[in-house]
């Protein structure tokens, strides 16, 4: 055997040891007043899950293919809607409610009539595709402050805000998602993506009220091109932006 090959056999060896002694990061999960089971989980993925994510949860399922964006790849274990910074996992309950909510503007549909249950063993069978969650935690949510009044102020200097961060740049002057960057946007998986349009509705990916908008911005939606602002907005000044944002969808039906 080469030194080279004798390295290999340990390191598999000293893998397969731990891998038989690290539980399995979904094994179980508490959330929604519930507790999810990754097995009872990997029945509910095959029969609601498989054809879009793929049987490896790489988001290489037979009708993932033809979608635009594409199903996620569970295997990176990143997540678009998370209350955690940047660039980490998402808490249970984030997941959790994207299960039930969808995601706007995707092929994602709400799994709303499954049960609370039912979504989360399949949230705890989801955390197995992805090594990440045996070995690192979810840091703590980002903290919101309550909603100080929405005023004629307020959006002004929301205004201000979304001129000096740049958000124009990708969502465009009016929000109609036409900014000079908007065209030459691409994904963690070098897919074309386009910036989100404010003229479109009132729903996000990942929500629909005013809390919800102020965590999208200073989180940021991992894997794209939507970065986190957390580091460079005090909470008033991100409040204004959410004024601010919310009159680029008026006339909007709700
Ligand atoms: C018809 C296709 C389709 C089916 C069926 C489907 N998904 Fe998805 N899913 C998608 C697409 C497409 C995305 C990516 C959307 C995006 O990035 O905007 C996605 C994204 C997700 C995400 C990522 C959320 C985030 O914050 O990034 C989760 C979690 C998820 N799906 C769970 C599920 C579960 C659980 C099931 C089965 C109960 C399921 N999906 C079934 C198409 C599907
Ligand atoms: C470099 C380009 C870029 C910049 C700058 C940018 N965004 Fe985005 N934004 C995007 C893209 C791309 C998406 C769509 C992501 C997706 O569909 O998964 C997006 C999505 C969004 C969404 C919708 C998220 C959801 O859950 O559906 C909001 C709200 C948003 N951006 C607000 C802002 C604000 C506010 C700023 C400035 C503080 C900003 N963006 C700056 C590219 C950008």
């Amino acid at each position: 055997m080469s030194k080279l090959n004798r390295v290999c056999a340990v390191a598999v060896a000293v893998w397969s040891l731990l891998a038989t002694a690290i539980p399995s990061p979904g094994a179980e999960v508490n959330v929604g007043g519930v507790t999810g089971q990754a097995a009872r989980g990997k029945q509910l993925y095959r029969r609601y899950c498989v054809g879009c994510h793929g049987a490896k949860g790489d988001g290489q399922g037979e009708n993932g293919v033809y979608m635009e964006p594409r199903p996620r790849d569970f295997t990176t274990g990143t997540f678009k809607c998370r209350s955690t910074p940047t660039g980490t996992l998402p808490l249970d309950t984030d997941v959790f409610a994207t299960i039930g909510r969808g995601l706007f503007a995707s092929s994602m549909p709400s799994w709303k009539a499954l049960t609370a249950q039912e979504r989360a063993d399949l949230l705890a069978f989801i955390k197995d595709f992805s090594p990440r969650w045996a070995v690192e935690k979810p840091q703590p949510a980002l903290e919101i402050p309550p909603e100080p009044a929405d005023s004629t102020e307020s959006v002004k200097r929301g205004g201000k805000v979304y001129e000096r961060m740049e958000c124009w740049k990708c969502h465009g002057k009016d929000g109609s998602g036409n900014g000079p960057s908007s065209t030459t946007l691409t994904d963690n998986k070098d897919r074309p993506i386009v910036p989100y349009d404010f003229s479109k509705g009132t729903r996000f990916k990942c929500g629909r009220t005013n809390e919800d908008l102020y965590k999208i911005f200073m989180t940021g939606l991992d894997g794209t091109p939507m970065p986190s602002f957390k580091d460079n907005l005090p909470p008033d000044e991100a409040w204004d932006l959410v004024h601010y944002l919310r009159t680029l969808q008026a006339g909007v039906k709700k």
